[in-house]
C-alpha cells in the first residue's frame, strides 16, 4: 500500500516512499553519505539557514523561470545530476530521467558509470533536448579520448569532469549492504576485476585516475570543442585557479556528501566565493554551479540569487523514478515548477534576472 503519486506534494515525500519499496542494496547506494554522513546532512539544512528579504509590490502577473546554461537555453535554472547505476532503482534506468527531462525542457548530464549504454541514453533524448556528459578520468587516457570525442560526435554540449573523486570515498552504509550485481551491467569497458567486498560505490571505480591534476586541463581542451565544467570544486582559490585554467564554469559540489566528510556544502562555498569572484572581475568569466540538498525550488532560488547560475539535482529523481518511474520523475519536475513560480511571485522576482543577492539574508552562514 504504496502511496499513490498524487499523495506525493514535495520531493521529500518521494524519498520516503523509496526508502519503503526499493531493494536494501539500492538504497544502501542512493542514500549513503561518506563516513558520519555530516556533509550530507548539512547539505540540505545549510539551506535552512538563509532567509530570504522578499521585495512586495513587484507585478509577478507573469513569471517567466527559463534562463540559459553554458549557452543553451532551459526552462528552469536546474539540470539533472549525473547518478551512477541508475538500474538499481528502476530496470530501465537513466533513460526514465531522459524522457522525464525531455517533457519538461531540463537539461540531464550523463555519469560515466551510467546503467545504460552512453548511446542509449542519447537515442532516448527528444529532438532538441540538452544533454551534458560527467567524466571521471580513466587512467587509460585512449579511453578517456575515446569517451570524450564519442560523446561530442553524439551532440553532447559540454564535458563535466569530477575532480573531487581521486579515491572514492566510504559510504559504510553502501559497503555493509554489499553490492551485488543484480542486472546492474556498467558501462566499465577497461576489463578491471570488481571488488564487491567494498560496496557499489568501490567496486565500480577502480578505474579513476588519482594522478589528474591542473596539468591535465590543457589536454581537454585539446581534444574537445565542448564547453568544460570542473565537478566538485570546494574552495575559492581553485574556483579562480579554474577562471585561470579557461574553463567554462564549475560546480560547487561535495558529491552529495559521498566523498569527503566535513566537506562544506555547496551554497556555503557559492555565498563565500561570489563576493571574491566579483571583487576580481571573475564572475562574468565563469558559470557557477552548485549541487547537494536541493529538495525545494526556494533551495533553487537561494542559489540563483547568491549568483549560481543554476544547481544540480541527484539523489531526488532517483527516488521518484524508484518509486514511480518515469510518471514520477514527470511528477517531481512539476512540482519543482510550481514551487518555483509561487517562490519567484512571493520574493518579488518576474524572471531569473531579477533574482539578486539582497533578496537573501546569508548572515547565518559560515563563510568558509
Ligand atoms: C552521485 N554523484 C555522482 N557524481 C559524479 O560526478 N559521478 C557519479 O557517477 C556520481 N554518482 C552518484 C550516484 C549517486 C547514487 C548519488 C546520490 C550521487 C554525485 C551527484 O552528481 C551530485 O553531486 C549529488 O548527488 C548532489 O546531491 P543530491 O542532489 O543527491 O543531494
Amino acid at each position: 500500500n504504496k502511496p499513490t503519486l498524487d499523495e506525493c506534494y514535495n520531493l521529500l515525500d518521494f524519498e520516503a516512499v523509496a526508502k519503503r519499496v526499493m531493494k536494501k542494496t539500492a538504497w544502501a547506494y542512493y542514500s549513503s553519505g561518506a563516513d558520519d554522513e555530516i556533509t550530507l546532512r548539512d547539505n540540505h539544512s545549510a539551506f535552512h539557514r538563509i532567509w530570504f528579504r522578499p521585495k512586495v509590490l513587484v507585478d509577478v502577473e507573469r513569471v517567466d523561470m527559463s534562463t540559459t546554461m553554458l549557452g543553451t537555453k532551459t526552462s528552469i535554472p536546474f539540470y539533472v545530476t549525473a547518478t551512477a547505476l541508475g538500474k538499481l532503482g528502476h530496470p530501465e534506468g537513466e533513460v526514465v530521467l531522459t524522457k522525464g527531462a525531455a517533457k519538461h525542457n531540463v537539461i540531464q548530464m550523463i555519469p560515466t558509470l551510467a546503467s545504460c549504454s552512453f548511446d542509449e541514453i542519447c537515442d532516448a533524448k527528444s529532438n532538441d533536448q540538452i544533454q551534458w556528459l560527467q567524466l571521471y578520468v580513466n587512467k587509460n587516457r585512449e579511453i578517456t579520448r575515446k569517451i570524450v570525442t564519442h560523446a561530442e560526435n553524439r551532440g553532447c554540449k559540454a564535458l563535466f569532469i569530477t575532480v573531487d573523486a581521486p579515491q572514492l570515498g566510504r559510504r559504510e552504509k553502501d559497503m555493509r549492504s554489499k553490492f551485488e550485481d543484480n542486472g546492474s551491467s556498467v558501462q566499465n569497458d577497461n576489463g578491471d576485476s570488481m571488488d564487491r567486498s567494498q560496496g557499489a560505490a568501490r567496486a565500480i571505480s577502480s578505474f579513476i585516475d588519482p594522478s589528474l591534476s591542473w596539468k591535465d586541463i590543457p589536454w581537454f581542451k585539446s581534444i574537445t570543442k565542448m564547453k568544460i565544467v570542473l565537478k566538485g570544486v570546494q574552495r575559492v582559490e581553485d574556483v579562480i585557479k579554474a577562471c585561470e585554467a579557461g574553463v567554462d564554469g564549475v560546480v560547487l559540489s561535495n558529491h552529495g556528501g559521498r566523498q569527503l566528510d566535513t566537506a562544506p556544502s555547496g551554497i556555503e562555498i557559492l555565498a563565500a566565493t561570489m563576493p571574491i569572484l566579483r571583487e576580481r572581475g571573475l564572475d562574468k568569466k565563469i558559470e557557477i554551479f552548485i549541487d547537494g540538498g536541493i529538495r525545494r525550488a526556494s533551495d533553487i532560488v537561494k542559489a540563483i540569487c547568491l549568483g549560481a547560475k543554476g544547481v544540480g539535482i541527484g539523489r531526488p529523481f532517483l527516488y521518484a523514478m524508484s518509486a514511480y518511474g518515469l510518471a514520477g520523475v514527470d511528477r517531481a519536475m512539476q512540482l519543482l515548477k510550481d514551487e518555483m513560480e509561487m517562490n519567484m511571485r512571493l520574493i518579488g522576482a518576474p524572471t531569473i534576472a531579477d533574482l539578486e543577492d539582497n533578496m537573501v539574508d546569508t548572515r547565518a552562514v559560515a563563510l568558509h
